[in-house]
């Protein structure tokens, strides 16, 4: 039986039909950079996490970007980061000349370990990228203390992590800016790049809108140095459609992940993926840790059964050429985060996963470690 990791046409058959008369409207209309259409998926989005304001933009990597800029990070400044994020994360950090400082992240959540951020945090930082990775949600109110005692800007990275909560305040509505994605993959998956920021203060929303459209309040008025981080009007209304149905999608995937616990939790040699109490996880992957170096075996051992997975991520931030020289662990290496590196695997968990899909890739991996 073949299982991929991620199989987009299960994903979207459902709405093939409004999707289809969407854009054949769209097409006719001619109206294909910013308007209603945007406006009204920003509001339904916003309504969704419970904040006051959402501006949709190119990209999860430029939703970072636009929230760095709007908050002025800039040449000198350090920002606190996970160095086991995708690189976007950090990226956009280090892309405006700030400097990212690598922190630890948790074996039992993935998350930012705040610990390790403790004793790197400095008179030059001025804000922490608590990253939602892989669904679940960082600690809310223990980032929330930590940022009101250091006085740090708070800019959560929801690309992961749509839906999910924690401490009950919803990802993405708590921090000073949120950053979201709907890479194709992502919870709530678009049919391009497109991503969104939300926030409640008025004035950075109003800062963030004129970033979007190159830092101009009015035509050929340039007040700062923005961009086109612009999202599509087709994406826009496309994702629209799909946002209703974003709840029944997690729904899936948090039974998908209920059943992978069930038929694993006695595996020896790999390690589960845990709902923390007090947070809902929206499993946006179910990313098991494979111990004593067996999990590139493993995943190949998949591969000959036809079985997808991937390996989020091989190498952490702190590592990347391109990084090395223009950040820091301030002299504490994050070993947590390279531990994570050379043991993390993510199993098929897509809403369009059949239960048969779901016992043939745990019976596979019992037969693995049987062998
Ligand atoms: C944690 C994280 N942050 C940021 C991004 C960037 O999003 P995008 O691919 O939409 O630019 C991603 C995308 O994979 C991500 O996983």
């Amino acid at each position: 039986m073949k299982v991929q990791q991620f199989d987009i046409h299960t994903v979207n058959v459902d709405l093939y039909e409004d999707f289809e008369k969407f854009f054949g409207n769209f097409i006719r209309s001619g109206r294909f950079i910013l308007d209603e259409t945007v406006q009204q998926f920003e509001q339904a989005f916003a309504d969704s996490v419970g904040c006051t304001y959402a501006l949709g933009v190119s990209s999860g990597t430029d939703a970072l970007t636009v929230a760095l800029m709007t908050l002025g990070i800039q040449s000198g400044d350090e920002v606190l980061c996970p160095s086991f994020t995708f690189f976007a994360t950090a990226s956009s950090v280090a892309r405006l000349g700030a400097t990212p400082v690598w922190v630890d992240v948790n074996l039992s959540d993935f998350t930012i370990d705040l610990q390790d951020a403790e004793r790197k945090v400095g008179a030059q930082t001025k804000a922490i990228i608590p990253v939602h990775l892989f669904g679940q949600s960082c600690s809310a109110d223990a980032v929330l203390r930590f940022a009101k005692k250091h006085n740090l800007f708070i800019i959560e990275d929801v690309a992961q992590a749509q839906g999910a909560t924690s401490d009950n305040k919803t990802a993405g509505s708590w921090g000073h800016m949120g950053c979201f994605s709907f890479f194709p993959t992502k919870n709530l998956g678009g049919f391009g790049d497109a991503g969104l920021v939300t926030m409640n203060d008025k004035v950075l929303y109003e800062k963030a809108r004129c970033i979007r459209v190159h830092g101009s309040p009015i035509r050929y008025e340039h007040t700062y140095l923005g961009g086109n981080f612009r999202i599509d009007t087709l994406q826009a209304g496309l994702l629209a459609l799909k946002l209703p149905h974003v709840e029944d999608a997690i729904r899936i995937r948090r039974l998908n992940a209920q059943m992978y616990i069930r038929l694993l939790h006695d595996v020896p040699g790999i390690v589960l993926p845990q709902e923390i109490p007090g947070r809902r996880h929206t499993w946006n992957q179910f990313t098991i840790r494979v111990l004593n170096q067996q999990r590139d075996a493993l995943k190949a051992f998949l591969e000959k059964h036809e079985i997808g997975s991937a390996i989020y991520y091989p190498k952490t931030l702190d590592l990347q050429p391109c990084l090395k020289d223009i950040s820091t662990d301030k002299g504490y290496p994050t070993e947590c985060a390279h531990q994570l590196a050379s043991e993390v695997l993510s199993l098929p968990i897509f809403p369009g996963l059949t239960a048969e899909q779901i016992e043939h890739v745990c019976n596979t991996i019992q037969h693995f470690f049987e062998k």
